[in-house]
């Protein structure tokens, strides 16, 4: 664009054409629109009218992503939000946590949040089961919240949320599973530790009934997730930690199909053959066990 508002080769940008189509665009945008709002929304229309180009893009292509778009939108409710499947099935969920948590070296990695948290889980004491289907294998996950030298985080937040035995959260199912099937809100004690019993992850489909299903099985892509529980930890002045924990033992580990997976999350479940054990814990051996440690950064502006 020259000084007078002028396209390539001093053409007006007042009307469209294809060589100059991104200044055209951009040229409409009010001096006094939110900056930052012009930024996203100029580079958005470069690298969208870069890919029609570099893509020819027929009109019936266009119109069909219109309307796998108008789909996605329409497969949205209370309890289902084909976008955000959308989003981290095309890796941009994870992109956006990785520009944004860029943590200390020895610090709990964040992963992709998912479309199945729901706040405000119910409260439970240390201990408890809350495998309420009572579906799967026993497990008692212990551990502790640090901070970055190591020392115990008392009253942390830990929101933990996980698929049962069928392949399913209890949002899912409503009137199948009970409300709140594995799904709860522990607090750390004095010395930062936490402790509950669940049922042992199993790897699930995401839901592959919508537009976002249909792409995956028209790129040849697994539908699987690896199995894993998901945590969200916080605490004052410490950046809230949203990840989750996987099995090593899973067969789509290396297949994720929203790209969550990162080798520090990869923890070590124990198979224990201890019927006194068991029995302590209101389990039949053998049942597993696993010990995870969340070590939480600073907030970056604490
Ligand atoms: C989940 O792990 O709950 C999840 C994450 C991303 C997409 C679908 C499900
Ligand atoms: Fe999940």
């Amino acid at each position: 664009m020259n000084e007078h508002g002028d396209g390539q080769h001093g053409r007006k940008l007042a009307f469209f054409t294809e060589a100059d189509s991104v200044a055209v665009v951009d040229a409409r945008t009010a001096s006094d629109a939110d900056p930052r709002v012009r930024e996203i929304v100029a580079v958005v229309v470069k690298h969208l009218h870069e890919a029609v180009k570099e893509l020819r893009l027929t009109p019936e292509e266009w119109f069909k992503a219109i309307d796998f778009l108008t789909r996605t939108g329409q497969m949205c409710n209370a309890w289902r939000q084909e976008y955000i499947l959308l989003s981290d099935t095309l890796g941009v969920s994870m992109l956006v946590d990785a520009i944004h948590h860029d943590r200390p070296e020895g610090s709990t990695e964040n992963t992709v949040l998912g479309p199945f948290y729901v706040p405000n889980s119910p409260r439970y004491e240390n201990g408890a089961n809350i495998n309420l289907d009572g579906k799967g294998e026993p497990v008692v996950v212990r551990g502790r919240v640090l901070d970055q030298d190591g020392e115990p985080i008392a009253g942390a937040l830990l929101e933990v949320w996980q698929a049962n035995a069928d392949g399913f959260y209890d949002v899912q199912q409503k009137g199948v599973q009970p409300d709140n099937n594995l799904r709860a809100a522990f607090t750390s004690d004095a010395n930062g530790a936490f402790w509950f019993r669940s049922a042992k992850p199993l790897y699930y489909p995401i839901p592959g009934d919508g537009p976002v299903g249909e792409m995956l099985a028209a790129l040849g892509r697994s539908i699987h997730r690896p199995a894993h529980l998901h945590f969200m930890v916080s605490a004052p002045g410490f950046d809230t930690v949203i990840t989750h924990i996987f099995t090593p033992d899973c067969p789509y580990l290396t297949k994720d199909p929203v790209f969550g997976v990162k080798e520090t999350l990869i923890a070590d479940f124990e198979q224990v053959d201890d019927p006194v054990e068991a029995e302590r814990l209101g389990f039949t051996a053998p049942f597993w066990s696993v010990s995870w440690d969340f070590v939480m950064a600073p907030k970056a502006d604490a």
